[in-house]
């Protein structure tokens, strides 16, 4: 169902720990179903409704993570629908999600693991002298006071240089903090309609962060109001957390329900 009806039907005040989500960008995605291309006024009030919403059902300590891309033509609408969301929440962190990247040896420095030049990820080619491919989105991570405690070393990473360790204070195990650039590719596909059959998805491990970075320890219930075909579900899942998703399109949602299915199979499957 609509995503605004949902949550005034379905959700309590404070009730929800993270808000993982990816709305419509209003630039002209293909959906089954949906309009992308409304009037950007009319789009950025909706919107600001939906936000005012999310405050109501996310907890005082909670965590809004929310996705938003952007095409090249049109650069400004995530930092318009961030300002919108400036009334009702504080804009903890912005994180940069690398869907692709090009590193060049010679400008790596001293990192013996990496061996030659590097292209990796996937990402939509597009023609034209203007503009660059868009290899990369935001994640806005919102809260209601700006101080909300986070598991750094949730999603850490491994030092390079394992003198580190010890040498901080905060250095007592062999992660540091990623930092705000994540890079999450796509998986690699053969057939769009079979495996990847919507034209604006999120791979599962982007929830999956959120979700860490927010502390696995003090989340029960996960909120994706706009679900598409499930990944915050299946990232969910994979984590052992409940979660509560809408979409307007059954196609879609039907898609959800039987990913679902199938990845809840697999795994009884192999416990057993
Ligand atoms: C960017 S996609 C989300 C994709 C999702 N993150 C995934 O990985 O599958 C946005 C989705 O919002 C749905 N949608 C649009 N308006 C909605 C509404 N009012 N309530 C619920 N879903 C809506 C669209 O049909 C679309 O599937």
């Amino acid at each position: 169902m609509d995503c605004l009806e949902g949550m005034r039907k379905c959700l309590e005040d404070k009730s929800v720990d993270v808000v993982v989500t990816s709305p419509p960008y209003n630039i002209g995605i293909k959906y089954n179903k949906y309009n992308d291309t409304i009037p950007r006024n009319h789009y950025l009030n909706w919107i600001e409704d939906v936000g005012l919403e999310i405050r109501r059902v996310l907890k005082d300590e909670g965590s809004f993570f929310l996705n938003m891309g952007h095409k090249p033509s049109d650069p400004w609408v995530p930092w318009e629908v961030a300002f919108r969301l400036k009334k009702y929440f504080v804009l903890q962190n912005v994180i940069i999600w690398v869907k692709s990247i090009a590193i060049q040896k010679n400008d790596t420095g001293n990192y013996p693991s990496i061996s030659g030049d590097i292209a990796v990820g996937h990402f939509k080619p597009i023609n034209g002298k203007r503009f660059l491919n868009s290899n990369y989105e935001y994640i806005f991570h919102f809260t209601k006071s700006g101080k909300v405690e986070l598991d750094r070393l949730g999603i850490g990473v491994p030092y390079q240089d394992k003198t580190n360790i010890g040498r901080w204070n905060s250095a007592t195990k062999d992660l540091r903090c990623r930092g705000d650039t994540w890079f999450i590719p796509y998986e690699t596909i053969r057939s769009r309609e079979k495996e990847r059959p919507h034209p604006s998805t999120f791979p599962p491990k982007l929830p999956e962060m959120c979700i860490r970075l927010h502390g696995l320890n003090k989340v029960n219930l996960v909120l994706d109001p706009f679900i598409g075909i499930g990944n915050t579900a299946l990232a969910c899942i994979r984590l052992g957390l409940d979660w509560i998703g809408f979409e307007i399109d059954e196609y879609y949602a039907d898609i959800t329900e039987k990913r679902v299915k199938e990845y809840l199979l697999r795994s009884v499957e192999n416990d057993r």
